[in-house]
């Protein structure tokens, strides 16, 4: 493993999606071993206090470099560690390099994958069959435009049973980057581009997660302002992503990227509704409608579409000089 190379794996897999962006992956170069470790100083306290999603983030960070590895011929071999550590890099995975690997198709797709939070194109019939083919083992797509309009009632009483949190406000508020003048702004987080926010709606934003929120939740308007119940039931599929119950969420991050790549590979755009995972009961409602099978859960879900002609806006990434320790 040279420097150069190792640079290259780090940067692809920087290019991996983490919650709310704060790639929490650093990797480290000793000898032929290469260590990941979690950040811990970005972990998410309300949003995340079991660090669940950062450590699907981190199994995403390593797919993307598995990947990555497989395009030079190597293979990775791994361990994961169990122990928590102490100070803020949490060793996470060992990674050891053999050459001879198979090249993975979902690697092409792995530059132009973004998050689309934008609305989509109207679905044809078309688009809503080319979804269905997006079922397979971890992944129910759900085309029907009934069913995707009581998803998106669904996630939005999912959601709302977060941004009704004060400490997940305040989080999710510390995460944005509403001006492009935000030092972070290229860095990390979630900018006003990524999250597709016109010049009023990023001082919308401000106000009704900030100041505005409990007087608007007074007056019955703080949900309506953060519905995105027509943008949801524009999709042209819902796509329900499931994983064995019980699993190490490094794994269901690994697939979970993958998934994602596939959708990408199918010309759709996604966003991801991890509320309709993360909320006992809106999950518990998704598993009946989808009818899922017996000992899976429901990890994550996206809204899929095409995407209607943008201009590209880049993705904010930490540089390779911060992810190296
Ligand atoms: C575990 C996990 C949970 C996520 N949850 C959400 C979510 O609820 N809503 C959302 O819009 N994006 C969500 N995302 C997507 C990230 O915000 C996104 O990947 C990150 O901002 C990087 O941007 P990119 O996907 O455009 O590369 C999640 C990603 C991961 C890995």
């Amino acid at each position: 493993m040279t420097p150069d190379l190792f640079r290259h794996l780090v940067a692809q897999a920087g290019l991996a999606p983490s919650v709310h962006n704060v790639q929490p992956a650093r990797w480290r170069l000793e000898g032929e071993t290469v260590w990941l470790f979690e950040d811990r100083q970005v972990r998410l306290s309300a949003a995340d206090p079991t660090g669940h999603d950062a450590t699907m983030s981190l199994g995403a960070a390593f797919e993307g470099m598995a990947m990555a590895a497989a395009q030079e011929d190597l293979r990775i071999s791994f361990d994961t560690m169990d122990d928590e550590g102490t100070g803020d890099l949490r060793p996470v995975a060992r990674l050891t390099f053999t050459p001879g690997a198979t090249e993975d198709p979902l690697v092409q797709h792995v530059g132009a994958r973004q998050s689309w939070r934008g609305t989509f194109t109207t679905a044809t019939a078309e688009d809503r069959q080319t979804a269905e083919v997006l079922t397979d083992a971890d992944c129910i797509a759900v085309t029907g435009p009934h069913t995707i309009r009581v998803i998106a009632k669904l996630l939005d009483m999912a959601s709302f049973t977060f941004t009704v949190r004060d400490d997940f406000r305040a989080e999710l508020l510390s995460w944005m980057r509403l001006r492009r003048g935000h030092p972070d702004w290229g860095r990390d987080g979630l900018n006003a581009d990524a999250m597709r926010l016109g010049i009023f709606d990023r001082i919308g934003a401000r106000v009704v997660l900030g100041r505005g929120f409990r007087p608007l939740l007074r007056c019955g308007l703080a949900e309506k302002l953060l519905s995105e119940e027509e943008k949801t039931a524009g999709a042209a599929a819902i796509v329900v992503f499931h994983r064995p119950e019980g699993e190490d969420p490094f794994d269901s991050g690994r697939a979970f990227y993958r998934a994602w790549l596939r959708i990408e590979a199918a010309g759709f755009g996604a966003a991801v509704l991890a509320a309709l995972a993360d909320d006992p009961t809106s999950a518990e409602t998704l598993a009946a409608m989808v009818e899922l099978p017996k000992g899976r859960r429901i990890v994550s879900a996206f809204r899929i579409g095409r995407r209607p002609q943008h201009a590209p806006f880049p993705a904010a990434r930490r540089s390779l000089d911060e992810l190296m320790v």
